[in-house]
């Protein structure tokens, strides 16, 4: 079984796919961290994630070890991430990897869930379960914000909305698998709901 779970930065898509993953014994794949990897790849080496020649050298040489890497979760690896995911070559040369990871999922698991933003569109437009998590950029903005101030990183609310707002910008307009829901996919609006709500809600449509 197949699950793609897709929708902007920060509704809670990743938080839904590894409790689904957990509750239901099967492989998850973070595929902003595939984004993320190259992005943050190209600024170590003093790049641009604007040029598209150093992009995509950082997606063929895409080092799986740096998947794990904790500065990944940094804003500036997701707004480099959104600028090299612009790019055609770039996400073609990360599409084998995320399509093999649902076809094989490791650890011999009976299927996978994968979060991102063109998973029911894109890479598995066959998954049996297609959910689309969404929020208000406001609440979004705000779990995020305290979710820096947690982890003792200094955060400026105004600040946070705009880089939300900028990114959701970048996603929707794109040319190339731009974030939008699938035709059949289950849309869930997380602005006033917890983690544990929206479990149940997906759980909900998961068939036994
Ligand atoms: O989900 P996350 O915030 O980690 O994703 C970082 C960026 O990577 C997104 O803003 C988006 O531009 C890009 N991305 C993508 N397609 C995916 C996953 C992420 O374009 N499947």
């Amino acid at each position: 079984m197949i699950i793609a779970v897709d929708g902007p930065a920060a509704a809670g898509k990743g938080t839904l796919a590894r409790r689904l993953a957990a509750e239901l014994g099967l492989a998850h794949l973070d595929t902003g961290r595939l984004y993320r990897a190259v992005g943050l790849a190209v600024l170590r080496a003093g790049g641009d994630p604007e040029d598209p020649a150093a992009a995509l050298q950082a997606a063929e040489s895409l080092d799986p070890t740096m998947l794990d890497d904790p500065e990944l979760s940094l804003d500036r690896a997701g707004g480099a991430a959104s600028k090299v995911a612009v790019m055609a070559p770039v996400r073609t040369a990360l599409l084998a990897l995320q399509r093999n990871f649902a076809a094989k999922p490791p650890g011999g698991a009976s299927g996978a869930v994968l979060d991102g933003r063109d998973i029911g569109t894109v890479v598995c437009p066959q998954a049996e379960v297609k959910l689309f998590v969404t929020a208000s950029a406001q609440a979004r903005a705000k779990r995020r914000h305290k979710e820096l101030l947690g982890r003792g990183e200094a955060s400026i609310y105004a600040r946070v909305l705009a880089d939300i707002r900028e990114r959701d910008r970048r996603d929707s307009t794109r040319a190339i698998a731009p974030l939008k829901p699938a035709a059949d996919a289950i849309l869930i609006d997380t602005t006033t709901m917890d983690a544990d709500a929206v479990l149940a809600a997906a759980l909900e449509h998961i068939p036994k």
